[in-house]
């Protein structure tokens, strides 16, 4: 069995955006750069935002934090979120949900430019990426397509079958394998039989929150499978696979912690070079 290290294809891919952005740099006298909107003082948004400005760094993009209390009235926010559309120096624009109540997700994310918008969240971006054109990816979806290619770089064909139907999550994962000529299934909570359908898939990728689902008799012998899963039992955190069960018959999987995590952090920055890069043509 494959342990797929999400660390070390996170590192990989930072050296790589490390390199890059040397090049952006010598050829544009500029570097690109993210800016991260943190509303509230939630701890794991805080750990988040710092793990973000961290990579951001090391890989030596501009990195810039706007912090604001939870009682910020939401028209402060959208004007902030348009003064950064037309800023030249910002590539990028993340605002880290969730959000307070009294803050309209759909207002936020919808105010950002498509062409800033590093979480691939905006209905143009979800729109391009569904009709095969190119877009911003939301970057879990992404670092999981880009830990599947590394163990299988041709997928045409396999079946795929992805657990959870979330706009975060399953849908664009979904857009991705089925761009790569997979057979995409969705399942989600009300999937008559999610055991038989696991169990003809080549490609498991399970997103739906709920530990340790996925067991190692839902598994077919040497099928990759993607924990996208991070919840926290009396047991510690564990996936939305059973672990050790499904090491046993699948050919790669990813561990929790140290598989999709690593890598999510990795494709924003990616995904704010590639915002860049579009920004320069
Ligand atoms: N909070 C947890 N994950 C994410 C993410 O991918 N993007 C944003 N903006 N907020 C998050």
């Amino acid at each position: 069995m494959i342990l797929i290290d999400g660390k070390k294809v996170a590192a990989e891919l930072r050296e790589e955006l490390k390199q890059e952005v040397n090049e952006l740099k010598t050829k544009y006298n500029k570097v690109p750069g993210l800016t991260v909107i943190l509303i509230g003082d939630m701890a794991p948004s805080q750990i988040y935002v710092r793990n973000k400005e961290k990579s951001a760094n090391e890989v030596g993009l501009k990195s810039e934090v706007i912090r604001y209390p939870d009682t910020i009235e939401e028209k402060t926010v959208l004007e902030k979120i348009k003064e950064l559309n037309n800023d030249e120096s910002v590539s990028g624009i993340l605002v880290q949900l969730p959000l307070p109540r009294h803050i309209d997700k759909q207002k936020v994310i919808e105010t950002i430019t498509p062409l800033k918008d590093v979480d691939g969240f905006h209905p143009m971006n979800v729109g391009n990426l569904s009709s095969g054109y190119e877009s911003s990816v939301p970057c879990t979806p992404l670092g999981c397509y880009l830990m599947i290619k590394k163990i299988e770089p041709n997928l045409s064909g396999k079946k795929a079958v992805i657990v959870g139907r979330s706009n975060l999550n399953g849908k664009p994962m979904t857009q991705l394998l089925l761009k790569e000529n997979c057979t995409v299934t969705i399942t989600h909570s009300r999937t008559k039989d999610l055991k038989a359908e696991c169990l003809e898939a080549d490609i498991i990728v399970a997103a739906v929150g709920i530990p340790e689902l996925v067991k190692g008799d839902w598994v077919k012998k040497d099928a990759i499978v993607i924990d996208v899963g991070i919840n926290k039992t009396e047991n510690g955190l564990v996936g939305d696979v059973a672990f050790d069960e499904v090491s046993k018959v699948a050919k790669a999987l990813t561990p929790v912690p140290g598989g999709v995590g690593p890598m999510t952090i990795a494709c924003l920055l990616k995904n704010t070079v590639d915002c860049f890069k579009r920004s320069q043509k």
